[in-house]
């Protein structure tokens, strides 16, 4: 993907002056002035490799530098919104009731045209989803982007900055865009003078939140979702993940319904009888991952569950030539 990289740059932060009056839909409180503390978007250097994305619309500045931070913090990529046609300082004028940015907030089918999108999202699970408050909402072209590309199966993080408005809708509002299958978490609001620290606690919060829901599993470069059981093999294989910095497995299509790969090494086992179906991920004879995109009855310990992608789409993934399955800590 190519991923919009930013060089260290001094911020003025945010818009200055008061909202008089209420635009559009949402509660819109008075504005005022710049909004966070940050004197310098750090320099940010490509990734090995992540699955986690930082997206933001910043005409102002203040978002990208938290952004810049956020991912700096959580080793994200990024990857801006650029509107077709930039906004001006005109533009963004909201106390002319006839800008542009306004006569968009006002309208609820306004979707401004986006420069160009990502090449390919499949590898993130996680997205972090930067915008400013825009008369008590996010800006339109926020809905473009979420209008334009498929967020099936992963977690979107939003947050916001603004003169002092709460998130309030805002996410709501972006959430109706996507399936079910997308899940929010509660928008943040950036607080007024927030610093860089405040900003890297924040993803770093997110970070453990991310740790506590288990191992995070890729089969190619598509991540998928996990329910991992609790057993020792879970916890062998939490380990040996954690000291190799990932535990890549090259598997083989096998008997039409399953993937077979070695881990490298003989690990605890508690094998019994088992009836799997597609999703389930098990331990064979000690030292053998195998995930199932059809059924079998064997003699395995069970690991986990894949709870997304659903059935057909695992199928799809498993069931045409020989895949590389990544576990990471
Ligand atoms: C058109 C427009 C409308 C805005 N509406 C609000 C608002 O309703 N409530 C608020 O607290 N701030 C509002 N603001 C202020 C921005 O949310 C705030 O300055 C934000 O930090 C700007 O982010 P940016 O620098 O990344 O563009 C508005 C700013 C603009 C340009």
């Amino acid at each position: 993907m190519k991923l919009t990289r930013l060089l260290a740059v001094l911020i003025c932060a945010g818009v200055t002056g008061v909202v008089p009056a209420c635009a559009g839909e949402g509660d819109v409180e008075a504005v005022s002035g710049a909004t966070l503390d940050i004197e310098e978007i750090p320099v940010l250097q490509d990734q090995e490799s992540t699955d986690v994305l930082v997206v933001w619309f910043s005409p102002n500045d203040t978002i990208r530098a938290a952004a810049a931070i956020a991912a700096e913090a959580l080793d994200a990529d990024l990857f801006e919104i650029l509107p077709e046609v930039p906004y001006t300082a005109e533009d963004l004028n909201y106390s002319d009731d006839s800008s542009r940015a306004t006569t968009e907030q006002r309208d609820e089918t306004a979707r401004p045209a986006i420069a160009s999108l990502p090449e390919d999202l499949a590898p993130y699970r996680t997205i972090l989803l930067g915008y400013p408050i825009w008369w008590g909402q996010a800006p339109r072209i926020l809905y473009t982007f979420l209008e334009s590309v498929d967020l099936s199966g992963k977690t979107v993080i939003p947050f916001c900055t603004s003169g002092s408005s709460s998130a309030g809708s805002s996410a709501v509002n972006l959430q109706n865009l996507t399936d079910d299958t997308v899940t929010w978490a509660e928008a943040k609001r950036l607080d007024n003078g927030s610093g860089a620290d405040a900003i890297r606690d924040w993803a770093n919060s997110l970070m453990a939140d991310k740790e506590e829901s288990g191992m995070q599993m890729r089969i190619n470069d598509t991540p998928v979702n996990v329910v991992w059981e609790e057993n020792k093999s879970v916890a062998a294989i939490r380990e040996l993940a954690g000291n190799e910095n990932g535990l890549t497995v090259q598997m083989s299509m096998y008997g039409g319904f399953e993937q077979v790969g070695p881990i490298g090494s003989q690990i605890v086992s508690n094998d019994e009888q088992t009836v799997t179906g597609p999703g389930d991920i098990v331990l064979y004879s000690g030292d053998q991952i195998v995930v199932f995109y059809g059924s079998n009855s064997w003699s395995y310990t069970r690991l986990g569950h894949i709870t997304d992608p659903d059935a057909s789409a695992l199928e799809e993934l498993l069931g045409n030539g020989d895949v590389t399955i990544t576990i990471e800590p």
